[in-house]
């Protein structure tokens, strides 16, 4: 496998789709419902604009940054993704290699393919952050967590937005259930997931998550907790009021809420509520340079993408997922200059315009 020759983001999910097994592909490019959020994700970035700053006197901007006293090469980072044995049989190991290779971040999902343990010694000492999806079952929690903690994760994400699967018409049409078993389900007492579909295995773990949850889990782990799915500043409020160390916006990528705003849009508010008081990670439809930079001008901390790198993994393994990471990278070296930001943080003080477009 060789790094890829990437012109852009969104022209991978065509190249992917040619040699991820139909079934596969069409539970990772899907969205909920008629898809209209996952649709509005990526067009809202135009909501916004970038105000060009010239005679700024940059030779090379800087995309280093920190979450948590943690030092990374890039604002970019790996979404928690499920399955990614779908794309790759390295899976999670080779997203978490190619990740490393940039200095990024990774976020490893409850439902890897790959064990915690596993994708943490792949991803060589570079920081990861273990995603937990919730379950009925306590000692199953906790048992991850414990693991998470040993295998040297850094925070964990606590899902919110999947309390049951979206209504993935994808999926429905091609029946799709997981042809590899989920690696940190076998000790789950309903299964590892193999041969049942995404709907079933929400179903299994019958998460009904509150704040009293968040409260629990943030008292057993010493590790940082980040609630993942928030929409609302009132949510992000309720959420640090029950010990969440950080929020993370998003909506899923489209495949939970349909009919929800794009996760840019709502972005700035929670931004203000939050008040510094706690780093924001967002996602959801993340394509370009120019994304990455509005969402962090807009209130991020750090920026994630889910399938762009899920594709890069399918079509070059490690190296795949590092060409995706650093094409991104290059686009939003070249945003930064233009613009006129030497630092991540000067792009986080960045003044955005609102102008109006027809389209
Ligand atoms: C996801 N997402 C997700 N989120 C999570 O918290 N736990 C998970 O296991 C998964 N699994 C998952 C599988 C696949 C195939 C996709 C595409 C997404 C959501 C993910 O973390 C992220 O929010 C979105 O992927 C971001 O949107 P984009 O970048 O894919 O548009």
């Amino acid at each position: 496998e060789n790094k890829l020759d990437i012109l852009n983001l969104p022209s991978l999910e065509a190249e992917a789709k040619k040699i991820i097994p139909a079934g596969g592909f069409g539970y990772i490019v899907g969205g909920s419902e008629d898809e209209w959020t996952l649709a509005e994700n990526t067009k809202a970035f135009s909501h916004a604009q970038i105000v060009p700053k010239v005679l700024s006197n940059i030779e090379q901007p800087d995309l280093s940054t920190s979450i948590f006293g943690i030092s990374l090469k890039t604002p970019v980072m790996m979404a928690p993704t499920a399955a990614q044995g779908l794309a790759h049989s390295q899976g999670e190991k080779d997203t978490a290699r190619g990740v490393a290779a940039v200095g990024g971040l990774m976020a490893q999902s409850t439902y890897s393919s790959t064990s915690i343990a596993d994708t943490a010694a792949a991803g060589e000492g570079a920081p990861q952050f273990f995603q937990l999806y919730m379950s009925k079952d306590w000692t199953f929690n906790e048992s991850l967590l414990d693991e998470a903690k040993k295998a040297g994760a850094k925070a964990i994400l606590l899902t919110s937005d999947a309390t049951v699967d979206g209504y993935r018409e994808e999926d429905i049409v091609n029946n799709f259930q997981f042809p590899i078993p989920m690696a940190n389900l076998t000790k789950f007492s309903e299964g590892d997931g193999k041969g049942k579909g995404i709907g079933e295995i929400y179903a299994s773990a019958a998460q009904k998550i509150s704040e009293d949850d968040v409260r629990r889990i943030a008292a057993y782990t010493d590790l940082p907790v980040i609630v993942k799915g928030v929409q609302s500043p009132e949510d992000a409020l309720r959420a640090i009021g029950a010990g969440a160390a950080g929020i993370y916006v998003s909506n899923h990528g489209g495949r939970q809420l349909n009919g929800g705003p794009a996760s840019f849009d709502v972005l700035p508010a929670i931004a203000k509520a939050v008040n510094h008081q706690v780093p924001i990670i967002f996602d959801s439809g993340v394509r370009r340079g120019s994304h990455v930079f509005k969402a962090l001008a807009a209130g991020a901390d750090l920026v994630a993408i889910g399938r762009p790198a899920i594709y890069g993994l399918a079509l070059g393994g490690a190296l795949g997922v590092q060409s995706v990471f650093e094409q991104l990278d290059h686009e939003l070296t070249i945003t930064m200059q233009l613009a006129g930001t030497k630092t991540i943080e000067d792009v986080k003080r960045a003044p955005l315009t609102h102008f109006n477009y027809a389209d």
